[in-house]
C-alpha cells in the first residue's frame, strides 16, 4: 500500500538525494509519474493540492493513487514506495479529511499566519495525523507569488532562529522553507534577473543557500522541503511560444541549484509547473501539426510521453533518487 514519508526522508538525507514530489490532477500525469519512478526504482510522493481535489475529486484521486501502487508492480517494480500527500492544506478540517481518507502524508501550510497561530494549527494537525501514522509537513517563511489561490502580499525568507522552536513545539516530520523559490512559471521578475547576451534568456538570481545552511545548523539532519522547484525548461517554453502560446520571460530555478540542494538535508523537492509545461507543449505541437485531430488519446498520449521523459530526467539527472528502492 501507500507509505508515509518518514523512512524515505531518512534514507534520502543519509544518501544525499531528494525524493520527487510531483503534483497530479489527471490520469496521464499519474501514469507518467508511476512509469518513470517504477522504471528508475525511485520512491515518489504523489501530491494533491486543494485545486486538484476540486478539479478531480478527492475520492477518485485517492483510488487512483492506491491503484498506482498495483500499477507500479505491474510495471515490474516489486517494492514500490509511493506516498499520497496533501499539498498546501490550509485548514485542520481539510487535513483531517485527507487523513481519514487514506492519505499517507499531509502538509499544513500555516506560513501566512502569525507565528503563534501557525504553531497552534500545525500542532493540532500533527496530533491528529500521528494517531494514524500519517506524516506532516509544516511551513515557515512565505514564498513569493501565488500559493494555491492565495497571493502572498509579502514574501519573506524562513528565519533560521525560529526553526528549532517551531519544529519542537509542533512535532512536524518535515519543514518547508522559503529561500527564494516560488510557485509557477514566473519565479522572478525580469528586473531581478540578468539576460544571457547570446540567447536573450533570463538568468535568475541564486537561491539563498546561506539561509539553508543556517537552518541546517539549527536542525541537523531534519527533513527540509523545497517548494516551487520547477526549472521551467526553455525547450518547453519555446515549443509553447512557437505554436501560438504566450509565455514571455518565463523563468524557473536552474537545475544545478536543485542538484546542490538535493545533496543536503533537502529531501523533498516539489515540482508541478514543469509537468504542466510539458503537457501543454506536447498538446500544442500535435494541434499545430494536425489541426484535424480530435481524439484526446492522440494528444494526451504524446503529452504523457513527454512528461515521462521529464520525470525520468528529474529523478536521474537532478534529484538522484534512482535505484533507491
Ligand atoms: O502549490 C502549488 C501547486 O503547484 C498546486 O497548484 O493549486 O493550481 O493545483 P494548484
Ligand atoms: P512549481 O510551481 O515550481 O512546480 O512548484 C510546485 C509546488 O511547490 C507544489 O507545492
Ligand atoms: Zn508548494
Amino acid at each position: 500500500g501507500l507509505v508515509n514519508t518518514r523512512e524515505m526522508f531518512k534514507r534520502a538525507i543519509n544518501g544525499g538525494y531528494a525524493i520527487p514530489a510531483f503534483n497530479f490532477n489527471n490520469m496521464e500525469q499519474l501514469q507518467a509519474i508511476i512509469t518513470a519512478s517504477s522504471k528508475l526504482k525511485s520512491p515518489v510522493i504523489l501530491q494533491v493540492s486543494k485545486g486538484a481535489r476540486n478539479y478531480a475529486n478527492q475520492t477518485l484521486l485517492r483510488y487512483m493513487a492506491q491503484g498506482a501502487v498495483e500499477y507500479a508492480k505491474e510495471l515490474g517494480c516489486n517494492h514500490p514506495e509511493i506516498a499520497l500527500h496533501l499539498d498546501h492544506g490550509d485548514s485542520f478540517e481539510l487535513c483531517k479529511s485527507c487523513v481519514d481518507m487514506g492519505f499517507s502524508s499531509v502538509m499544513i501550510d500555516g506560513s501566512s499566519l502569525p507565528y503563534e497561530e501557525n504553531i497552534a494549527l500545525t500542532k493540532k494537525v500533527v496530533e491528529y495525523a500521528h494517531q494514524f501514522d500519517v506524516t506532516v509537513e509544516g511551513e515557515l517563511g512565505v514564498l513569493a507569488g501565488v500559493e494555491d489561490e492565495v497571493v502572498a502580499e509579502e514574501s519573506h525568507y524562513t528565519r533560521p532562529e525560529e526553526v528549532i522552536d517551531f519544529t519542537k513545539r509542533t512535532g512536524v516530520d518535515s519543514l518547508a522553507i522559503s529561500i527564494g523559490t516560488s510557485h509557477g512559471a514566473y519565479k522572478f521578475k525580469p528586473e531581478q534577473c540578468t539576460r544571457d547576451p547570446k540567447t536573450g534568456v533570463l538568468v535568475p538570481p541564486p537561491l539563498a543557500f546561506d539561509i539553508l545552511d543556517d537552518i541546517m545548523k539549527e536542525l541537523p539532519g531534519f527533513p527540509i522541503v523545497l517548494h516551487g522547484s520547477s526549472s521551467v525548461p526553455q525547450e518547453y517554453v519555446d515549443m509553447i511560444n512557437s505554436t501560438g502560446g504566450k509565455l514571455p520571460d518565463a523563468v524557473g530555478i536552474p537545475e544545478e541549484q536543485l542538484r546542490k540542494a538535493a545533496k543536503s538535508a533537502v529531501c523533498k523537492i516539489n515540482i508541478d509547473s514543469d509537468s504542466r509545461l510539458a503537457f501543454t507543449a506536447a498538446v500544442r505541437k500535435v494541434f499545430a501539426e494536425n489541426p484535424g485531430e480530435f481524439d484526446p488519446r492522440k494528444y494526451c498520449g504524446p503529452a504523457r510521453d513527454l512528461m515521462i521523459e521529464l520525470y525520468e530526467h528529474k529523478i536521474k539527472e537532478v534529484l538522484g533518487s534512482d535505484n533507491k528502492l
